[in-house]
This record gives C-alpha cells, structure tokens and sequence, in this order.
C-alpha cells in the first residue's frame, strides 16, 4: 500500500523542516519528501492549507486494562487517542493488577496489538504493587517492552528506595517517571491549598507536597547520574527547581498537563468533580510559571495525564470523587486554542513537545518523519473551529472541565504506520 500527502506544510522539528512539501509512504514507512513528487502512490490525499508532523505521543496516559475496563479499555483509548491525533501513547502502570511484572506489561502489548489502532508504549512500576517498599525486576520489565518506570498514581515516600532505583534504572538507561507528592503533606487533600480551599471548606494539598519531591528526586538523580522525568509539574516553585537543575546539567525533563497550563483553581468554585485532579489545579502565578517553563524549554513535554473514571467515580461529593481528567480527546485543539493561536508558544514548538521531546525521553524510535521511520503522522487544521462536547469522545471517560469550551484548531487525520486510522475525526478501524 503506497500513500501520497500532497501539499501540506511539513513541520518536523527533529529535521528543522517547516516547508510545503510532500510525502510518499511506501509499505509503511516514510519513502520520500520532496517538491511535486510524481504520483506513483495508489492513493493520494491533498492536505492543501493542513499542517503535517510527525504523529503526536501522548507521554502520560492511563488506560485501565487490565482491571478497570468499565473506566477505559486499551481498545477504547487507543481510539480516543487515533480521535485526538496521538499516533503513540504511553500508559502507566496503575492497572489492576499493577504492571509491575513481565506478564502484565505483555497482556498489555499483546491486547494493543489484537484491538489498539495506535502505537501503545507500557510503562512498568518502579516498586511492587506501586507499594513504594520494594523495587520491581527492572531488566525483565525492559525485556519484555517496559519504556520507561513510574508509581505514577503514588509516590515513592522512602528515599533510599528511590535511590535505589535511580541506580537500578541507570544501568538499563531506564527514565524514572516520578509523581511527585508527600503524602504527610497532601494528606486527604482535595485541591490546591489557599484563599479557593479554604473558602469552600475543603482539604487544601500545600503545592510544597510536590516542591519537596521534586527537590528530593532532582537531588537523588544528580547524586546517582540517572535520569528523572517529572510528570505533570504544577507549580511555579518547582519549575524553578527543575530549571536551576538543568544548568548545572542534571539529567531532568519535565511535563506539563493542558489542564495545569490553561485551568486554575477558582473553576472548583462549583464544587464540579472533573476540576479535581492529582496534583491540584493551581493559581493564575504557578500557570504563568509553567508557560514560562514550556518557553524557555525547561517543560520538555505537554502530556495529558488522560485519567478516565465512570460516572459512579465521578458522580459524588467532592471529597469522595476520583482524582483525574481526560485528555487524549481534548489536548491537540486545547493548545492550539489557547497556546499557539494566543502566541504563547509557536507552532513548531507545540509540535516539538508531542514528538522529539517524549521520543527522546523514552527511547522511542519515534518523533520524526524521517526517511526510513515508520510512517506516523497527524494533520492539524490550524483554522477548523470546533466546540468540545463528550458526548463526541471515544474514550469511556467524559471527565473532563473543558467541555464546552470553543476551539479553534483540530487534529484531522492521523496515520499509524502508514495507514490512516482517523480522518477527520471518523476512525477507520483495521
Ligand atoms: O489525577 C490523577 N489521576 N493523577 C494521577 O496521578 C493519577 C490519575 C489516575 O490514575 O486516575
């Protein structure tokens, strides 16, 4: 099967491409990119006016197979993600039971394979059980397709743990993903701790909860020359931590939600379960501070922490809600609407942290449209104007706080190697 992208603009940061040019992929790959490229595909498709990259990895999501599968399946958001214009997403290891052993992370890989239409990358579990007392058989994890390890969900409170770990993990050039949080800190916490927690009488989870463990890893991965990913950072103070730590060559990246970056934490006012997530929407200045970090590169990534739960989840007192959002649905136009059309950000660097960064981070072979890669693509409309709604969503989960929310920029196709799984916003399944 041969394909001909006609007429786009390419943007691949990980060639300095930005050039109208186009693509001709041949059994899956990447055959060619060039000018006016002679039609020998079977099927050509115009992408006048459309922005070509290389296809979007969503670093962080949750997708509950095994164990929650009335929450999300692997089937279920891996079509979410083909919907929202991911071609790679990477999913964390707080299933039921916990990825934390060979044989789950291949169910894993063998169900994506049977029922998912986009790449699915498994992270395994640093500690048994996400327990935080005692450390998983790394090597088997990376044999078997772990690409990368987290108790993301928890945090690991005992630091020699931790420190083992980094040691561990170094010798696999394994990335430890931490969710960074103290739990004598954030105890029973419901949302950020402040003027907004204490107005409305519920438990406030201090944003010195991840200061502390951001400062702990960062100072671990130093001391152990290992590699540190900090997942969904939220607060000014630590991307402060993170950047002072890149200068003085600290092997540390970051990421950072689209509900961190465009939400705060005076939307909780209505007491609206879908606003409560892990770490706590922030304040207007720690949003500020994390436009600041993607600029300036100390943020490496935009994840979404996508976080389906069912209504039963989500339906409740506040208190007793579920922590999380989804996102693999909502994040393309999301920062498209308010980064990139806003002029916080441009294009080619929204496109450089779906793609090169989380490739980098995780040792994916991935990220780029070059020659001989495989052929995984998405295709934004920069000016397709869309209003979010969930019931339109593919994923089981409908939590989230930006339905509603008018957009202007959407993912129209998107190509997994080589075959176009969603096209303009239908999927077409194997
Ligand atoms: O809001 C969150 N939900 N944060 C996390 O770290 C975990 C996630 C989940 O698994 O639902």
């Amino acid at each position: 099967m041969s394909l001909l992208l006609k007429n786009g603009r390419v943007i691949d940061p990980s060639q300095k491409i930005d050039a109208k040019l186009d693509i001709l992929i041949e059994k899956g790959k990447i055959a060619e990119l060039g000018n006016n490229l002679d039609n020998k595909a079977k099927k050509t498709v115009n992408l006048n006016n459309k922005i070509i990259c290389p296809g979007f990895i969503d670093m962080h999501v949750h997708l509950r197979e095994p164990g929650y599968e009335y929450k999300e399946t692997i089937k279920t958001g891996t079509f979410a993600a083909a919907h929202g214009g991911f071609t790679s997403i990477v999913c964390m290891p707080n299933t039921n039971p916990v990825a934390d052993n060979q044989a789950v992370v291949r169910f894993i890989k063998s169900r994506a394979k049977e029922e998912g239409i986009v790449n699915v990358f498994p992270i395994g579990a640093i500690s048994k059980g996400l327990k935080g007392d005692e450390l998983t058989e790394m090597g088997e994890l990376l044999s078997n397709g772990a690409k990368a390890l987290s108790d993301d969900g928890r945090c690991i409170q005992n630091a020699d743990l931790m420190r083992r770990a980094f040691e561990y993990a170094r010798l696999f050039n394994l990335t430890i993903i931490s969710h960074c949080e103290d739990l004598n800190l954030s105890k029973n916490g419901m949302i950020n701790e402040g003027f907004v927690s204490t107005k409305l009488g519920l438990i406030g989870i201090p944003k010195a909860a991840e200061e502390v463990i951001v400062a702990r890893d960062i100072q671990l991965a130093e001391f152990t020359k290992g590699r540190l990913h900090i997942a969904h950072i939220s607060s000014s103070y630590s991307v402060e931590l993170v950047r002072q730590a890149k200068k003085r060559g600290v092997n540390v990246t970051a990421e950072v939600t689209p509900h961190h970056l465009i939400l705060d934490e005076t939307l909780i006012d209505g007491f609206d379960t879908n606003t409560k997530v892990n770490p706590p929407l922030r304040g207007e200045k720690d949003r500020i501070a994390l436009f600041e970090g993607l600029k300036d590169r100390t943020i490496d990534c935009i994840a979404s922490d996508h976080a389906p739960h069912s209504r039963i989840d989500k339906e409740i007192e506040y208190d007793r809600a579920a922590f999380g959002m989804v996102g693999l649905e909502t994040s393309v136009s999301v920062i498209l609407t308010k980064l990139v059309h806003l002029k916080k950000i441009t294009l080619s660097e929204m496109i450089n942290k779906f793609t090169l960064n989380p490739a980098e981070i995780l040792n994916l072979d991935k990220g780029t449209l070059q020659k001989g890669k495989n052929a995984d693509i998405t295709v934004l409309d920069l000016e397709k104007e869309s209003v979010i709604e969930t019931s339109s969503f593919l994923s089981k989960g409908k939590n989230t706080s930006f339905s509603g929310l008018k957009v202007k920029g959407l993912p129209v196709m998107t190509i997994v190697g080589g075959e176009i799984v969603m096209d303009e916003g239908k999927i077409k399944s194997r």
